[in-house]
């Protein structure tokens, strides 16, 4: 089975952009430590990041063919994109939110997320390590 594991704007500068917020590793690390996980947890997966709201729209889209669940951190899109919380609504899988930082910790714009009205479960704040936890989390959600 494969695992989407998508990511909204600016993650592509992940391990150059605010390193004092998210960090020195980037989303290849990302995609390296989760590949470790499913590897373990027999799971196959597909990192994909986008700065453009309507192409997660369309991997949410394509993921109902082909994935089995969908981890997603939907960057600045979280606290903003309806699209993204009715695309996430048409997929019958588990999905997983993952946050680098404690949003809770930080502005009150951060404080709210549409996707968490879909999310099985979310993880913020454990920094890179949340997406590893979430594909560990797959593992048992989708054991047969
Ligand atoms: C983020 C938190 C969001 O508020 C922010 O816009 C991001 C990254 C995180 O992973 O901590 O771009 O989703």
């Amino acid at each position: 089975q494969t695992i989407f594991i998508l990511n909204g704007p600016n993650l592509n500068l992940l391990g150059k952009r605010q390193p004092e917020i998210y960090g020195h590793d980037t989303l290849a690390d990302v995609e390296a430590a989760c590949a470790r996980v499913g590897a373990e947890v027999g799971l196959d997966l597909r990192l994909l990041q986008s700065n453009h709201e309507g192409q997660i729209v369309d991997w949410i889209h394509e993921a109902r063919e082909a994935a089995a669940g969908i981890i997603i951190n939907p960057a600045a899109y979280t606290h903003t994109s309806v699209a993204i919380l009715d695309a996430l609504n048409t997929f019958e899988g588990p999905v997983l939110e993952v946050h680098i930082s404690n949003v809770h910790k930080r502005e009150s714009f951060r404080h709210h997320s549409y996707v968490s009205l879909r999310a099985d479960g979310v993880i913020a704040g454990f920094g890179i390590e949340g997406y590893a936890l979430a594909m560990r989390r797959m593992g048992s959600l989708l054991e047969a």
